[in-house]
């Protein structure tokens, strides 16, 4: 109802305030600072200082500086016609600030706190990067869970010109838990209030932002508009797009005080030092408690005590153009802002229905959210043009061992793809872990989208955790999270970690994946499994049980060896019982594992004597042995060296022997591999003798280093080193 007569009063206002700028440009010479909205001040700072070939109004493409990318959504921004007025005071109109001076750091706070904001910091972050032209320090504020992800991910991420640094919410919280808050982000949507305290005392201004929002323009651009600040100003805001503070919306709404239709603190301009001095602390809290005394609790968190505070010390504030925080929220009246505007800067995702929102453009923005969520991380790791930064940490002697690679060698590939930093996003789904139990197992594994189906069936043959390390694109981890959200399997599950490792090169970096599976596992024990295996159902107690038995954890120094069988049928029933499973082999529709291929791969399990154990038995290592195995979580890692196909497990048993740990076969375990397509390495390895030689190469190598770490007791190895025969 209160909509229906807008659209033709804001085009009468719109009609008169044009007739109001044409006379302005006349009596004041043209003034082109009073071009109304930022769209002009936006165009400085985006050429870096002027660009010659724009004519105001015409579509601006928002490519970054390389040109490489145009974000889907960016083409329905363009060519919408110049910005109208609108709604819009004339009392905006100041000069424009000078864009920032190159390479000036610009400095950007976020509040984030559990798994899902985490990836949705990263969705933030992509769209930072992609369109930022300046070094930026980002100040993170976050919980346990999220600093553990962030830390992670921008450790290997390696974006020049980057800076994090961490703050912990968890002690920031006893300055806001007071407050009651109704609002779905919790205690952490207050502790933007506590920001000028908590960060360092010498930061003198931050932008700070929602985690649910997307840039669609250069951030230098708003970090500009502080220059519009008059000397006492210190929030810049942009106004509530929905009536949601005039208290009208159903009756007895009551909503917190507000200047006008206040403001929303998605996107915020703070003047730290102003703040501090205008004892910022106390004002908020002293605002809070007077209407705590009367209103229940807050809405909408921090943003309720901010329009508190502002309409009780208005001068605080500078209104900032709404296209810098365009808010889709439910009740949304955005529609005046960018109906208005040509060039939208940040889209505010603020309703609980996220991308779902009823909005008549919202095809193009979900589009923009959408590319930057499939954008490939590894593609903004370029060094920014012209501004001198400090490489991030581990850059050089990256370089540098790159630098040292020979394209000639064979292994030249092989080198390259263990060199690479792959971006890792650990736990990427909302992940619980159990609480610690000292004989608990978690299986670890990797798998890339190919294996995605067989996650369904390994949650129904293994109850306990599991630590598993996906290797994908961008766009693949959406798909991935859909497929989860969908399957009602795979969500009950919360004591499954998924680790996101970002694909980069041509070689499946499988050790790698291994490693970053292991080191996230909880568990005091892991199982070392691989993906195309189905563990007996019953494997998982009766390996905490043995665990208990063997006295594994003071007294002995063991890798439990679970055999390994294989079926070559799609569909089969599975063995519950080592009975049902000897029958099956007995029949032929089950066999060892690589019985026909590759029988010294598992040939030291000794399966005839299997048959008949009553209890653990010993057996010794030989080469090319690589049974799976049950490990206390601090053994040897994966050796990086061998990615690909071939060699990767075989090299991790020897360093497991090495390293004196007994090998014990457990009588009543198995596992069991189901047919699939050969792997793309494994065809590779077939049909390539390059392939072959550098695996031998390879090979050489870590004997050598193994002598290095183990002296003489290495030299087993290298006698039993038979000539390189790989599956055929
Ligand atoms: C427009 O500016 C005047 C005076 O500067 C102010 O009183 C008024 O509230 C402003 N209106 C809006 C919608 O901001
Ligand atoms: C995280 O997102 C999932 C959907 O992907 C949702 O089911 C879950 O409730 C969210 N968790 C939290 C804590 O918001
Ligand atoms: C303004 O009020 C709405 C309620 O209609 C609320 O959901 C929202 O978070 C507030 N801010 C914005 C930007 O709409």
């Amino acid at each position: 109802m209160l909509l229906r007569g807008r659209p033709r009063a804001l085009g009468a206002a719109a009609l008169l305030l044009l007739l109001l700028l044409l006379i302005g440009f006349f009596l004041f010479g043209g003034d082109p600072d009073c071009e109304l909205g930022s769209e002009r001040e936006a165009r400085r700072g985006e050429g870096g200082g002027g660009d010659p070939g724009s004519v105001p109004g015409s579509p601006t493409p928002r490519v970054p500086s390389d040109g490489r990318l145009r974000p889907r959504g960016a083409a329905a921004f363009d060519g919408v016609p110049p910005a109208d007025p609108g709604g819009h005071n004339r009392s905006d109109c100041v000069p424009p600030p000078p864009p920032p001076p190159k390479c000036e750091l610009l400095q950007v706070a976020i509040v984030c706190a559990g798994h899902n904001s985490s990836r949705d910091v990263v969705t933030l972050v992509k769209s930072l990067l992609f369109y930022r032209k300046n070094p930026l320090h980002l100040h993170l504020v976050t919980d346990a869970v999220a600093r553990n992800i962030l830390e992670m991910l921008f450790h290997t991420w390696m974006v020049p010109a980057v800076q994090i640094s961490f703050y912990n919410a968890d002690e920031l919280k006893p300055q806001v838990s007071w407050i009651p808050n109704r609002h779905y982000s919790g205690l952490y949507g207050l502790m933007k209030l506590v920001l000028p305290t908590a960060l360092p005392p010498d930061l003198a201004r931050v932008i700070v932002l929602d985690t649910d929002v997307t840039f669609a323009s250069d951030i230098a651009e708003l970090w500009a508009l502080f220059a519009h600040f008059s000397d006492k100003q210190a929030i810049g805001l942009v106004e509530n797009q929905s009536d949601w503070y005039l208290g009208n919306l159903w009756r007895n709404h009551r909503p917190w005080p507000a200047l006008g239709r206040g403001f929303n603190t998605g996107v915020i301009l703070l003047r730290l030092d102003r703040l501090r001095q205008a004892g910022w602390e106390q004002m908020w809290k002293l605002t809070a408690t007077r209407e705590l005394l009367t209103l229940p609790a807050t809405s909408l968190a921090d943003q309720d005590i901010f329009n508190a505070v502002i309409k009780e010390h208005p001068w605080l504030v500078q209104p900032l153009p709404c296209i810098w925080n365009v808010q889709l929220s439910d009740h949304t009246l955005a529609e005046r802002c960018y109906s208005e505007a040509s060039d939208l800067k940040v889209i505010h995702w603020n309703s609980p229905k996220k991308l779902r929102v009823k909005n008549k453009h919202v095809e193009s923005f979900r589009n923009l959210y959408l590319t930057f969520l499939e954008y490939d991380g590894n593609l903004l790791r370029r060094e920014l043009f012209g501004c001198p930064c400090p490489p991030p940490p581990g850059a050089e002697q990256l370089q540098q061992a790159l630098a040292q690679l020979e394209e000639q060698d064979s292994c030249f590939e092989f080198r390259q793809q263990q060199l690479t930093v792959h971006r890792v996003h650990i736990t990427f789904l909302p992940h619980k872990p159990p609480p610690t139990q000292p004989h608990d197992v978690t299986l670890v594994a990797q798998l890339s989208m190919e294996r995605l189906q067989m996650l369904e069936a390994l949650c129904r043959h293994w109850p306990g955790p599991m630590s598993l390390a996906l290797y994908l694109t961008d766009a693949e981890a959406q798909q991935f999270l859909r497929f989860v959200e969908t399957s009602a399997v795979l969500s009950a599950r919360q004591d499954v970690a998924y680790h996101v490792m970002y694909r980069e090169g041509s070689l499946y970096p499988i050790n790698q994946l291994r490693n970053v599976a292991l080191a996230q596992a909880l568990t005091p024990y892991v199982f070392l499994s691989d993906i195309d295996f189905l563990p007996a159902h019953s494997l998982y107690d009766y390996l905490r049980a043995s665990i208990e038995q063997l006295e594994l954890g003071g007294r002995r120094k063991a890798a439990l060896v679970v055999p390994a069988f294989e079926t070559l049928h799609y569909r089969f029933r599975f063995p519950s019982f080592k009975a049902e499973l000897l029958t099956l082999l007995d029949a032929g529709s089950l066999y060892t594992f690589r019985h026909h291929e590759w029988p010294q791969g598992h040939a030291p399990t000794d399966y005839a004597r299997w048959r008949e154990a009553q209890a653990p038995y010993r057996v010794r290592w030989a080469a090319d042995y690589e049974p799976y195995v049950v490990v206390p979580r601090d053994c040897p890692r994966y050796d990086p060296r061998f990615v690909g196909f071939g060699w990767n497990k075989v090299a991790h048993i020897i360093e497991l022997d090495a390293q004196e740990y007994e090998l014990l076969v457990l009588p009543e375990a198995f596992t069991i591999h189901l047919p699939h397509a050969p792997s793309l390495d494994i065809t590779r390895f077939r049909s390539n003798p390059t392939y072959r030689d550098c695996l031998r190469a390879l090979k050489d190598e870590f004997h050598q280093d193994l002598s290095r770490h183990y002296g003489a007791a290495a030299l087993k190895y290298l006698t039993a080193l038979q000539p390189p025969r790989g599956p055929t």
